[in-house]
């Protein structure tokens, strides 16, 4: 979900409307305007997509150059219009990202106070906060300050006053905020992609600030009430970087830039002329490091399981896994000086982001590999270890995940050179094997034939079963991930070998199979495993390189033959198509592949 806020001179509300287009990309199931007009609060809100909000606002349009504006992703309350932000009680109108978690013993206080609620949300308990208190003849910045005293929980708050034109205040507390300066103006906004055209220069602010927005005046204060200067970073970079470009969708046009991404990536992590692993540096010795702890959500997560196999086989350190929101319950118990390594697209995933407050708490090293490294994880690491992907609108990530790996491998390297698990020699080759990518990731788009043709047997299933081993077990889970995601398709992965031990009884004429088997020293395996599931009738799919084309012809139905690779990046290669598969399937299935049902880009929420 998403905030924007302006206070100006030019009519706000079309401002915020194309704002909250351009936060579309975070995932949304209501939107909604706020403005004053001459003093008085007016709003228009509508569930669904934001073609319904820019029909109504066509139908009434608001006046006002005051207003905040908001993409809600429902938590508390179905995403119906009386349910989506802004709320406004009285004098007050307010838009939230996050959750107010002691929501209801304030709403309890309030009902008690003869407030009345109408709406289902945590959010109107701020909204009636704030306006009791300016009832009570606080002034709007007394009120806020003392409101957010109260609340428990994550949020990022907009807020606009009646009779009070010209005039917002925001805050952050555990979900991103950002402050865009322009001429006359100011801007709230989620992320820089909200503000990107609209403001010169943008503040991120620190968590706990809270920031009083004129036309002419910015005031960021923090969590002591004490009045602080952050500091304000040009808007350069990103505006005209989120077209479609020609694509039909964000993701395939973001599938296009796997081989750029990866050779941008690369090159920031290793040197192209001495080809040697150039990471930012430590203030920790990574020979030292006793025990890694990875962490990350969705597929961020699938990448740090490559990661595992790679940090464990090639750096010889141990290494501990889980998804975030586990992690951080699960009291593990961890040598301090060990590291603690986190992987995010975004920076602002709130699971992630506890499990990192709980590695620090920890005494753990924070290293952190990062799409937008301004984000709140990256000001909370020690190191920060920049993937060069670009905004990724499409909620779906793709080649955020490529980029993923080529740091991670980089890190691997070394490590494994520090810790004397990997020689010089063998570090050239995974090296010179890296640099080969760019250029081999290219070449699967000359096989987009053979995926369409596999789409087709995938998009008649109701079930898909996706089969790996080793490092091609997470291109399994990020390929079901994906294809459960945009195309809505059931789909399970397995580690191939354990197949036999459970999901074998599923398999019949009806459940494809998807097999990721580049030819490693794991194909023979998997080559047993794919004649298991064949023998009970199973249709077969494979992604597979041209030797193990050889070995696995008459055997599957359909297949994807890519070009051979050192088995060291084989992973990296082979999500490319694995990702397209899915996106294929979704386009058959007609699909909204950019924004696809419940799902949202960025989960600041717990
Ligand atoms: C959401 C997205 C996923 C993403 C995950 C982690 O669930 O829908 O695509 O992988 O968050 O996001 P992050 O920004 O931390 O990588």
């Amino acid at each position: 979900c998403g905030i924007c806020g302006v206070v100006g001179h030019r009519t706000a509300s079309p401002l915020i409307f194309e704002a909250l287009r351009r936060l579309e990309y975070r995932g949304y199931d209501s939107a909604g305007i706020a403005t004053l007009d001459n003093g008085r609060i007016d709003r228009r809100r509508a569930p669904g997509k934001l073609d319904h909000l820019q029909a109504v606002l066509e139908a009434q349009p608001l006046a006002g150059t005051t207003g905040i504006g908001h993409t809600r992703w429902a938590t508390h309350g179905e995403p119906n219009e009386q349910n989506a932000h802004p709320h406004a009680v009285g004098q007050v109108a307010v838009v939230h990202n996050g959750i107010i978690e002691n929501y209801e013993s304030l709403r309890d206080e309030l009902v008690a106070e003869g407030r009345v609620f109408s709406s289902e949300t945590d959010t109107e308990v701020v909204a009636q906060l704030i306006d009791l208190m300016m009832s009570r003849g606080a002034s709007p910045q007394e009120a806020a300050r003392e409101s957010l005293q109260r609340l428990q929980g994550a949020y990022a708050l907009a807020i606009i006053f009646a009779s009070h034109d010209g005039l917002i205040i925001g805050a952050r507390h555990g979900a991103p905020l950002a402050v865009g300066y322009g001429e006359g103006e100011m801007f709230l906004g989620s992320d820089s992609i909200a503000l990107a055209p609209l403001a010169q220069k943008i503040t991120y602010l620190d968590d706990g600030d809270w920031v009083v927005l004129t036309p002419r005046s910015v005031q960021i204060f923090d969590e002591t009430g004490k009045k602080v200067r952050r500091p304000a970073q040009p808007m350069a970079l990103i505006a005209g970087a989120v077209g479609k470009d020609g694509y039909r969708h964000y993701m395939e046009k973001e599938l296009h830039e796997h081989p750029v991404v990866i050779g941008q990536t690369l090159q920031r992590v290793i040197d192209p002329v001495s080809k040697a692993v150039a990471l930012p540096k430590f203030d920790f010795s990574l020979a030292e490091v006793p025990r890694v702890t990875m962490t990350a959500c969705g597929s961020a997560y699938y990448a740090a399981l490559v990661g595992r196999y790679w940090l464990e086989a090639e750096a010889r350190v141990p290494v501990d896994i889980d998804v975030a929101s586990e992690l951080r319950y699960r009291a593990p118990p961890l040598t301090p000086g060990g590291m603690g390594l986190l992987i995010s697209q975004s920076g602002e995933t709130a699971d992630t982001l506890a499990a990192l407050r709980l590695l620090r708490r920890s005494d753990q090293r924070i290293v952190s590999i990062l799409n937008v490294e301004t984000s709140t994880m990256g000001r909370d690491s020690d190191v920060t270890l920049g993937m060069v992907a670009g905004p990724e609108i499409s909620v779906a990530s793709t080649k955020a995940f490529t980029a993923q790996l080529s740091v991670l491998a980089a890190l691997t390297i070394a490590m494994g050179q520090a810790r004397g698990t990997i020689e010089a020699s063998r570090a050239q080759q995974m090296v010179s094997s890296l640099f080969d990518l760019p250029s081999r990731a290219a070449e699967v788009f000359q096989r987009v034939a053979d995926i369409q043709a596999m789409a087709v047997i995938v998009a008649a299933a109701r079930d898909v079963l996706y089969l790996g081993r080793g490092v091609c077990f997470p291109i399994a889970l990020e390929g079901a991930l994906k294809l459960k995601e945009i195309s809505y398709i059931h789909a399970e992965a397995y580690a191939a070998g354990e197949m036999k031990h459970g999901p074998i009884s599923l398999i019949d004429k009806d459940v494809p199979i998807v097999v990721i088997a580049p030819s490693t020293i794991l194909f023979d395996k998997t080559l047993s495993n794919i004649q298991e599931a064949k023998a009970r009738g199973g249709r077969i799919l494979a992604f597979t390189d041209e030797k193990g084309a050889a070995r696995l012809s008459g055997i599957a139905e359909q297949m994807v033959v890519l070009p051979d690779v050192d088995a060291f990046v084989a992973p990296i290669l082979f999500t490319i198509p694995v990702q397209i598969l899915a996106y294929e399937v979704a386009l058959l299935k007609g699909t909204d592949v950019d924004q696809p049902r419940n799902l949202a880009k960025s989960v600041t929420v717990e």
